[in-house]
């Protein structure tokens, strides 16, 4: 099979531009919606399974199809209108969503894609974790907008935590995980872009990037960098554009950089949700002064970012 960086799906003909270079839909000349489909369908399943083994061969022979990708796709787009400040909106969206957020890792609720979808999502939240476990994670570590916590225990186990969030009702949520996992953090409602109080070892972010505007990247990478000691570990994980991510019926846009989140009683929020491309990231961590930078990402749902200060 031949990479792909633009195509239409050879099943049901959508026209689909590749996220990354290595984007198995690439491979398979298959869009995401018909990848996730592969299990109930011969012709498919079996384009998968060429795609899986054609970019294992190719990851292993040669540099990644870099090439195929235009320079022109890796240019940041133009700025747009100015973005209306959607802070407060968030924060309330976050902590009237505090008691349903889980649902979302667990694909439970508004969130269960079926068992093909839901098997792949499962897949790669095994990944991020296995990846996030294995970064030299240590000493002072302090987690932002941490949320109900879904990270905070796999942290806590590696140095002395600190969890902040701007809202008090995730952080609840994060208080009753770690007590029950028998851990102990710092949990305190501190807004992700104050400036730091201390230098750390490390600074995590869990799908926080992704409501980063995109002309305020710079400037809380930057931030980001004061946090850390030299040295320090940056990681993050992050949100790829998939269709089947999030709520069933809500609609995702690679390109708006503010989506509409409807709750299970129908309330709707807005909130900045920008998808970021790996190489882009890369670029903007290596500008904010990080030593390294490298942000990869799991076959459909999640960037996975680690920089060292
Ligand atoms: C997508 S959730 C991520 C939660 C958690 N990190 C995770 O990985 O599951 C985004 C979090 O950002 C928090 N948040 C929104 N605006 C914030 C701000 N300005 N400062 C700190 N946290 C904020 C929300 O309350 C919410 O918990």
């Amino acid at each position: 099979m031949v990479f792909r960086a633009t195509f239409d799906c050879l099943w049901c003909g959508t026209a689909h531009v590749v996220r990354a270079a290595d984007d198995l839909e690439g491979y398979a000349q298959l869009c995401p919606a018909c990848i996730g489909r592969a299990g109930e369908n011969g012709f498919l399943r079996f384009r998968l399974k060429t795609a899986l083994a054609e970019r294992s061969a190719a990851l292993a022979n040669a540099e990644p199809a870099e090439a195929v990708i235009a320079p022109a796709d890796l240019v940041p787009s133009p700025p747009g209108p100015p973005l209306p400040d959607l802070s407060a909106e968030m924060q309330a969206y976050y902590a009237a969503r505090a008691d349903e957020y889980d649902d979302w890792y667990l694909r439970t609720g508004r969130y269960a894609r079926g068992p093909v979808h839901d098997l792949a999502w499962n897949a790669d939240l095994d990944a991020a974790t296995v990846w996030l476990d294995s970064l030299p994670i240590r000493g002072e570590i302090v987690e932002l907008a941490a949320g109900t916590g879904w990270w905070s225990t796999l942290l806590a186990g590696k140095g002395v935590l600190s969890i902040y969030d701007a809202v008090e009702a995730p952080l609840d949520r994060a208080r009753e995980r770690l007590l029950a996992h028998g851990l102990r953090a710092h949990i305190h409602v501190r807004d992700a872009w104050a400036e730091p109080d201390r230098a750390v070892d490390t600074l995590f972010c869990g799908f926080w990037l992704s409501h980063v505007p995109r002309g305020r990247l710079a400037d809380f990478l930057a931030l980001a960098r004061r946090w850390l000691k030299p040295g320090g570990t940056f990681a993050f994980i992050d949100s790829r554009p998939d269709p089947h991510s999030g709520a069933v019926g809500q609609a995702i846009s690679s390109e708006a950089e503010v989506s509409q989140r409807r709750l299970a009683d129908g309330r709707e929020f807005r909130v900045v949700k920008v998808y970021w491309q790996p190489d882009e990231l890369e670029v903007a961590l290596r500008r904010a002064g990080f030593a390294t930078a490298e942000v990869t990402t799991t076959s459909r749902f999640f960037l996975l970012g680690r920089a060292a200060a």
